[in-house]
């Protein structure tokens, strides 16, 4: 019993929430013992040898003697392979049509009797027995696919029940068949299944590889040695770095070696596993081993995309295939106070007023279940929210907005309006036999729309009218991985619970990963056309690869302590390198109380996060600034200060993430991939172009290292000037943090007078530098135009110049040697 089970049992014991989610979780079993298709008898396949091949365009198809290979590359050169017979669609993760083949691409043979398709970007070569292997157009090998391994049922065997077993599957080893691998039989104990292939792949990579992505990871960014799994999961409470899975888990990796930077994206929302092994070079015998990444999946599709290119361009095939990132309004770039129990109207105005009567600035303040009525969704509590319209109103007057939790879990009660409405359109999800499928979440007994239907999007999306007529300005999806309490077993609905899958229809083994993204397109989608002259605001605790469509993420209950700090810095850059850049943490963690100073480097690190918000569960400490002492106060309001100042900064950071898929948090290896000891940096990230924050991460640091990307970098705060690539010892007093800029840099910042102004910071001598600027336009869809800008030296003077333009058009001011300090 771990941590969080035990954390279940103490819950379950006396309460009658808890005697609830005991009957959840046998109900659950007892589902899936009926309802799930058991694994019996498996056979192991593995592609065999190849007979022929046919061009098609873009590619073509390898056929083997148990299996086919279509390999195509498509306009953009992100290269599609789908085995079995797999295509790109249907898909949950790509924003619209499959982009086309681009016809460049041809299918030949090759010297070793396999096929190749050379494209502009990559050279894929498919070999005789199937492993398939991604070259740079030098040569250079990204990545080399053994031949899978399917265990599939052996037909005509007899049913039986699933309880308890999985059958005595006889696979054996690491799994992936090695090139040659002969296919082996199993046999379990009886039993029919017409549940899909399972499968493995094994994959290699250079011996220096670095492993990122894989969703929301704690331990990371950089994935080391170990098994992640990916299964979206609320860990029930207190997330620490050794916490895996974790909300949002995506079969998407982000592969870094000297060769070059590639995306591999598994096109399969089934459970799995990714197991991981960095390589090593000169191991044995002087021989590099190379790195692997073993896939096991429980069943779905053999299909995966490959994007490569340097960062930047592989975000931004990533981001083409699967959809731009929502935009946020430009209030949701300011700082958000939330709490899970503010409990009244008044204890809401107390906490706004405090931060105005501070002179801190607030964006918006989240209302959390507490809310709500009996915690149901859809209701609010008039008893301690008398006046919620009155109450945005007044808040709105003031500058500051109010966001929702959403949670998806329907109170089952008739004559409960929600419960009903969604009845009459049979929203919920049943069970195999028909029935609907009950959990237990914050209100007790509980439904589940299925969001995998167009018709309960629909429904779901209109009733945000009733938040809207509340008066909330934007929505925060919670408990959607989805949750369901349970004493023992996942935290989940039942596996064989059925879906409709938009017509296709299918069980929750395919659905449970779709499940938050789905309920994102419902919720942005009804957004948009309630109110479509403002963009949404809608983050989500869970998701899947393309959830950026629809909004952002944070990165739910961090444990309040140092490594709960270091986990933010970990989901953040990872669900940025998995194109998913709007998202922050819980500033101060979820649990507990921090320390002033803990409390401190959390709001330090977290104002120059996208989403920057402090948040607490009910029975946790305070996390306004004013309440860890005069010192910290002055402290988080410089942070603030500098926060509004920027914010600027952050419009253009979110415009460009939108156009390009470049999140605003970068790692320090984003333009030089090939830096090994930036590959390995973990405590430092770049914002944007511009600038490089370094947060202080452990107890009583007041100076720290900062490993510097080549040029030439000044502490914003001395103007010291400092040249990289390198290593320098920079002071962390309590009062900040080290934020450096690059030298050349042109970003607009808040001037004085409240309008845009240029920040420029000398370029070094014999050297240019520019940015890129595009703020403004408010809530709505409009677009400011893309302004860039040099910045060089003559005689010694700093020049700007707008490209295109005789007018710089905003006043600048120049930092850094050659200007002011
Ligand atoms: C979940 C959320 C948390 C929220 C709480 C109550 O634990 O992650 O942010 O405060 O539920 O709604």
């Amino acid at each position: 019993m771990d941590r969080h089970d035990l954390v279940r049992w103490l819950k379950v014991t006396g309460t009658a929430q808890g005697r609830r989610s005991a009957r959840s979780a046998w109900r659950r079993r007892r589902a899936d013992a009926v309802g799930l298709p058991r694994r019996g008898a498996e056979r192991a396949r593995v592609p065999g040898p190849a007979l022929g091949a046919e061009p098609q365009p873009g590619g073509g198809v390898v056929r083997f003697a148990r299996s086919s290979l279509r390999v195509r590359v498509a306009v953009g050169g992100a290269v599609f392979c789908g085995w079995d017979g797999a295509e790109p669609e249907p898909s949950y993760a790509l924003a619209g049509p499959c982009p086309e083949a681009d016809a460049r691409a041809v299918l030949e043979p090759d010297t070793d009797g396999g096929w190749r398709v050379v494209s502009e970007r990559l050279l894929v070569a498919v070999s005789r027995h199937g492993a398939v292997e991604v070259r740079t157009p030098g040569g250079l090998v990204l990545r080399r696919d053994l031949p899978p391994r399917w265990w599939e049922p052996v037909s005509g065997d007899s049913g039986g029940r699933a309880e308890g077993a999985r059958g005595a599957e006889t696979e054996t080893g690491a799994g992936g068949a090695d090139e040659r691998g002969a296919p082996e039989r199993g046999a379990g104990e009886g039993g029919a299944s017409s549940v899909g292939a399972r499968w493995v792949q094994r994959s290699e990579v250079a011996a220096d590889a670095r492993f990122f992505g894989l969703g929301g990871r704690a331990s990371g960014p950089r994935l080391r040695d170990g098994s992640y799994r990916l299964w979206n999961t609320d860990p029930g409470g207190a997330v620490e770095p050794g916490d895996d899975p974790l909300y949002i888990t995506m079969p998407v990796q982000l592969v870094v070696a000297d060769a070059g930077t590639h995306l591999v994206f598994h096109d399969n929302p089934w459970d799995g596993r990714v197991r991981l092994r960095e390589g090593e070079e000169g191991a044995g015998s002087g021989h590099d081993r190379p790195g692997t990444c073993e896939l096991r999946m429980d069943g779905g599709p053999l299909r995966y995309w490959v994007v490569a290119g340097t960062p930047a361009r592989v975000l931004h095939g990533w981001t083409a295939l699967t959809g731009s990132p929502a935009l946020p309004p430009r209030w949701a770039l300011g700082h958000h106070h939330a709490r899970w129990g503010f409990g009244s109207a008044d204890e809401v105005r107390r906490v706004v007023a405090g931060y105005r009567e501070r002179g801190l600035p607030l964006s918006a303040v989240h209302l959390d279940i507490d809310h709500f009525r009996d915690h149901r969704v859809f209701t609010v509590d008039t008893d301690r929210f008398p006046d919620l319209p009155g109450l945005a109103a007044e808040l709105r007057a003031d500058g500051v907005r109010l966001v929702s939790i959403i949670d998806p879990g329907v109170k089952a009660e008739p004559g409960e309006a929600v419960y009903d409405s969604g009845s009459a359109v049979g929203a919920f999800v049943r069970d195999a036999r028909g029935r609907e499928v009950r959990g237990v979440v914050w209100p007790g007994e509980a439904v589940f729309p299925d969001f995998t239907d167009p018709r309960v999007r629909k429904w779901w999306g209109e009733l945000y009218a009733e938040r809207l007529a509340q008066g909330f300005s934007g929505v925060w999806h919670d408990m959607n991985e989805p949750v369901s309490f349970a004493a023992f077993g996942e935290p989940t609905l039942p596996r064989s619970a059925r879906h409709v899958l938009e017509g296709r229809g299918g069980d929750h083994r395919e659905a449970h990963n779709v499940y938050a993204l789905t309920m994102a397109r419902a919720g942005y989608e009804g957004l948009r056309e309630l109110r479509p002259q403002e963009r949404p605001f809608l983050f989500s605790r869970s998701g899947w690869a393309g959830m950026q469509r629809y909004g952002g993420s944070w990165s739910g209950d961090l444990t309040t302590g140092w490594p709960g700090l270091r986990a933010s810095l970990s989901l953040v850059m990872g669900l940025g390198l998995c194109g998913v850049p709007y998202s922050g943490p819980d500033t101060g963690g979820f649990t507990g109380s921090p320390s002033p100073e803990l409390y401190l480097r959390w709001f330090q690190l977290a104002s120059w996060f996208p989403l920057f918000r402090t948040h607490s569960a009910i029975w946790a400490g305070r996390r306004e600034p004013w309440e860890f002492g005069p010192e910290v106060l002055e402290h988080a309001a410089g942070a603030l200060r500098e926060r509004e100042r920027l914010m600027p900064y952050f419009e253009t950071l979110a415009r460009l993430a939108q156009l390009t898929g470049a999140p605003y948090v970068r790692p320090l290896w984003w333009s030089a991939p090939r830096d090994r000891a930036l590959r390995d940096c973990e405590d430092a990230f770049l914002l944007g172009d511009a600038l490089l924050v370094a947060p202080v991460l452990r107890r009583g640091g007041t100076r720290r290292a900062v490993r510097l990307p080549r040029g030439r970098w000044y502490d914003t705060t001395t103007g010291t000037a400092y040249e990289g690539p390198g290593q320098v010892l920079l002071d962390a007093p309590l009062s900040r943090i080290p934020v450096l800029a690059r030298a050349g840099a042109v970003f607009p910042v808040t001037g004085p007078d409240g309008g845009v102004e240029l920040e420029v910071w000398a370029p070094a001598p014999g050297r240019t530098g520019s940015g890129l600027v595009m703020a403004g336009g408010g809530d709505g869809w409009e677009r400011p135009t893309l302004e860039r800008f040099n910045s060089r030296l003559t005689d010694g003077r700093v020049v700007v110049e707008r490209q295109g333009a005789d007018e710089v058009g905003y006043p600048v001011r120049v930092r850094g040697a050659a200007g002011s300090p």
